[in-house]
C-alpha cells in the first residue's frame, strides 16, 4: 500500500483515507460489487432461510401445537406452500380419489387450512412438512353420514401414505410438472410478487422437481411390481430407515406395520426390559421419538439442542395422553365374565411382567416378513448416523430380531385391524383360528362396528374408501396368534366384550 502511494503522481486529497486516482475505479467497483453481494446474501437468506415464528394459534395449546405445530421438517423435507396447494389441481387424476388430499384419508378437522400433522412455517417462503401427527391421530364414526372423531396420538389407520409418498414423484416426473403450468395455476389462487414470481419460476420450482426426483430411487421398492401396496393405515418403518437414513441397497424385503397408538407413552418402562417398535427393534420411547423426528427432518437437525428439547415435548405429551375409553354402550355383566376369561388365557402375556417384552415367533407364530426388514448390522449403522449428528440416546437394539412384543392393549378397540401387519379386522376375528379369519378385506374406512369391534371391513363405502388386504400377500399373513380361539362362542364374546373396556 505505501509503495503503492508513493509511486501515485495523483493527489490523494485531504482525506488521507481516500484511495489513489489511478485505483479509484478499482475500489468503487469493489464497494459496489460487495455492497451488492452483502444485498444478494441478505436477499438470499431473506427469501430462501428466514424463519418465521408460526402464529400464536399454533402453540396455543398443547393440542394445536402436536397437530400443526412445526417439528423443524420444513427445512429439508418441506414442500414449497404454493406448490403443494396447486399440484391436486393439476394433478388430480395421480391420487387416489376424488377430493384432493382428502383422498389419501388424512384427518383434516373442518375449516383447517391443512390436514393434522401438515404444518406450514415460513422458511424463507411459506413451505409445508409434516410431524408425528400424520401418522399417529385416529379417526373414527359411528355412521357413514356423522363427522369423523379425530383422537390424538391414535394409529393413522386411514392414511394411505405409500399413495402420497408416490403422488408427489408421479408428479415431478410428469412432464406437466413444469414452471409456465405451475405458475399459471399459482396465479389463479394468488398474487405473488414480482420477485417471488421470478424465484419460482427460476428456482423454487425446479429445484423441487429435482429433489422429488432424487428421491425416486429411494422409494424404488414401492414402485415393485412384485410387491403388493402397504395399504391404508400402514407403513414400511424399517425398509424407510434403511433406505433413507443408513442409505442401504434395496433387498427383497418387505414388512409394512400399522401405524400404532401412542397414547399413554409412558407404560413402557426400559428398565424391566421392554422394547419399543413392533418387533422390539429400539430400546425406550426416547430413542423411537429422536429416531422417527429425524426421518422427518430428511435430515441432520440444525440444532441439537432445540431438536432434544422438542424431542422431550413430545414425549411428555404423548407419555400423559390417556388412551381413549370405548365410546358405546358395554354390557357390563358380560365384561365381567369376559375379565375371568381373559385372566386365564391372555393375561400371562398381556398383563403381566411379560407384558411390552418380546415373545419368540415359534410362540405368537404371526407373520415374519416384518422381522426379515432389519437385523442387528443395519441397527448398529443407525445408531452410528444418529451418533455422528452428536445425538445420545440408547438407541435401536443390537441384537437379531427374535419376534414380536406382547402388546399393550390399552384402547385396544381403536387399533383395528390388528396384529402388527394389520392382517385381522376386528377383535372378534382374531379369536377365530387363522384359517377362518378373513383372507381379504377392505381397511382405511373408519365407520366403527360395535359388534365384532373394529372398523367395517365390506359393503359399497368401505370398498369405495379402503384399500384392499390380501393375506396371501407378502407382508400380509394372518396366520399365529391362535391364542382363545378354541374357547366356547359364549366365552369369546364376553372376551370381546371385556375387550372394549381395557
Ligand atoms: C410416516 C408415518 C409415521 C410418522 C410421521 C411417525 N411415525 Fe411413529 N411409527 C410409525 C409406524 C408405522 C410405527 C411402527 C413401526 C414398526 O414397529 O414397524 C411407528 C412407531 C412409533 C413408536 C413406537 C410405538 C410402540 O408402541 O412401540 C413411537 C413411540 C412413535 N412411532 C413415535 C413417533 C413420533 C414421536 C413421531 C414424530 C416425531 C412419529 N412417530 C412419526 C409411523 C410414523
Ligand atoms: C404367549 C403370549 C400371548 C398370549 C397368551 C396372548 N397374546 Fe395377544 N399378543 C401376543 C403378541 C406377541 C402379540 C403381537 C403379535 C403380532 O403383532 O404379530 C399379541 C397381539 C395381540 C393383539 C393385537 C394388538 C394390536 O395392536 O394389534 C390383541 C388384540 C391380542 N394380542 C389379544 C389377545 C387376547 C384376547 C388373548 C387371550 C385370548 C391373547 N392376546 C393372548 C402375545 C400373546
Amino acid at each position: 500500500m505505501q509503495a503503492t502511494n508513493e509511486n501515485n503522481t495523483g493527489a490523494p486529497g485531504n482525506d488521507p483515507l481516500a484511495p489513489p486516482h489511478g485505483h479509484r475505479w478499482l475500489w468503487i467497483a469493489l464497494t459496489v460489487l460487495l455492497a451488492a453481494g452483502v444485498a444478494l446474501a441478505y436477499l438470499g437468506w431473506y427469501r430462501f432461510l428466514r424463519e418465521e415464528a408460526q402464529p400464536a394459534w399454533v402453540t396455543a395449546t398443547p393440542e394445536m401445537r402436536w397437530k400443526y405445530g412445526s417439528i423443524g421438517a420444513e427445512n429439508d423435507a418441506g414442500i414449497p406452500y404454493w406448490i403443494f396447494y396447486v399440484l391436486p389441481r393439476i394433478f388430480p387424476e395421480k391420487l387416489p380419489g376424488a377430493g384432493g388430499y382428502a383422498s389419501l384419508g388424512v384427518a383434516w378437522e373442518q375449516g383447517m387450512e391443512l390436514p393434522i400433522g401438515f404444518t406450514k412455517k415460513t422458511v424463507g417462503f411459506p413451505r409445508v412438512a409434516n410431524t408425528c401427527a400424520a401418522c399417529h391421530t385416529a379417526s373414527y364414526r359411528s355412521r357413514h353420514d356423522e363427522n369423523p372423531t379425530y383422537v390424538i396420538a391414535g394409529p393413522g389407520h386411514t392414511l394411505n401414505l405409500e399413495a402420497f409418498f408416490r403422488y408427489l414423484i408421479d408428479c415431478a416426473k410428469d412432464p406437466r410438472f413444469n414452471a409456465d403450468n405451475l405458475m399459471a395455476e399459482i396465479r389463479l389462487v394468488t398474487e405473488l410478487s414480482f420477485l417471488d414470481r421470478l424465484l419460482y419460476r427460476f428456482l423454487i420450482i425446479p429445484i423441487t422437481q429435482k429433489r422429488l426426483l432424487e428421491r425416486e430411487q429411494q422409494f424404488a421398492w414401492l414402485y415393485r411390481e412384485d410387491f403388493p401396496p402397504w395399504g391404508r393405515g400402514r407403513d414400511d418403518a424399517m425398509n424407510l430407515t434403511k433406505y433413507f437414513m443408513i442409505r442401504w441397497p434395496m433387498d427383497d424385503s418387505l414388512g409394512p406395520t400399522d401405524m400404532p397408538s401412542l397414547w399413554n407413552l409412558k407404560k413402557y418402562d426400559p428398565a424391566k426390559g421392554m422394547r419399543m417398535n413392533f418387533a422390539g427393534d429400539s430400546h425406550d420411547p426416547f430413542s423411537v421419538i429422536i429416531d422417527s423426528a429425524l426421518g422427518l427432518l430428511g435430515a441432520a437437525p440444525k440444532d441439537n439442542d432445540e431438536f432434544l428439547e422438542q424431542v422431550r415435548w413430545i414425549q411428555g405429551y404423548v407419555s400423559a395422553r390417556p388412551a381413549p375409553k370405548y365410546p358405546f354402550p358395554i354390557d357390563a355383566a358380560r365384561a365381567e365374565q369376559g375379565k375371568a376369561v381373559f385372566d386365564a388365557h391372555c393375561a400371562a402375556c398381556h398383563a403381566s411382567a411379560r407384558t411390552g417384552t418380546v415373545v419368540p415367533l415359534a410362540e405368537v407364530g404371526t407373520s415374519r416378513d416384518r422381522l426379515d426388514t432389519w437385523n442387528e448390522r443395519a441397527a448398529r449403522e443407525a445408531n452410528r448416523v444418529v451418533r455422528e449428528m452428536g445425538i445420545e440416546r440408547p438407541g435401536l437394539v443390537e441384537e437379531p430380531l427374535k419376534g414380536y412384543i406382547a402388546a399393550f392393549l390399552d384402547g385396544i378397540w381403536l387399533r383395528a385391524p390388528y396384529l402388527h401387519n394389520g392382517s385381522v379386522p376386528t377383535l372378534r376375528d382374531l379369536l377365530e383360528p387363522p384359517e377362518r379369519r378373513p383372507s381379504s378385506f377392505w381397511r382405511g374406512y373408519d365407520v366403527y362396528d360395535p359388534v365384532r369391534v373394529g372398523f367395517v371391513t365390506s359393503g359399497a363405502e368401505a370398498e369405495r374408501i379402503g384399500t384392499r388386504h390380501d393375506t396371501g400377500l407378502k407382508g400380509g399373513g394372518n396366520q399365529g396368534h391362535a391364542f382363545g380361539t378354541g374357547l366356547p362362542d359364549a366365552d369369546k364374546e364376553a372376551l370381546v366384550e371385556y375387550l372394549k373396556t381395557l
